[in-house]
């Protein structure tokens, strides 16, 4: 299972605090694959989903606040993603969720955080570099 890892760090403790709690949701998903727990695999998309929300809003805001110049670029990435999640949240309820899932999302969030992501990070962190 892919980890948080201090190369995947934005400079912008909120955002890698939102990170790590991505892969601790991924880690909750592999088990109920695993262990093919119906309930709580749509129990832990279903709380994916909501943490991306709030995440993907948090990100664009200070984004958009900076005035990155890839903005809309990174939002459609986010939406199309929204989108897959939305599919695999109703998938779950039908059926346990597949190892070809669980790889699915592992690999595009830690894809999209080490690339996407740290791609913004400077203009985030520029002029307010993070606490050492
Ligand atoms: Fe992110
Ligand atoms: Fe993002």
């Amino acid at each position: 299972m892919t980890k948080w890892t201090p190369d995947l760090s934005t400079g912008v403790s909120v955002l890698d605090e939102q990170h790590k709690a991505i892969f601790q949701w991924l880690a909750q998903l592999e088990s109920a694959s695993a262990e093919q727990r119906t309930l709580f695999g749509v129990y832990v998309l279903t709380r994916l989903k909501h943490h991306m929300r709030e995440h993907f809003a948090t990100e664009e805001a200070m984004m958009k606040a900076v005035g990155y110049p890839d903005l809309a670029r990174h939002q459609a990435e986010h939406e199309v993603f929204r989108t897959r999640l939305e599919e695999l949240q109703l998938k779950s309820i039908a059926q346990d969720i597949s190892a070809d899932t669980v790889h699915f999302l592992s690999h595009w969030l830690s894809n999209h955080i080490a690339k996407s992501d740290l791609a913004y990070a400077p203009f985030l962190t520029q002029g307010n570099p993070p606490a050492k």
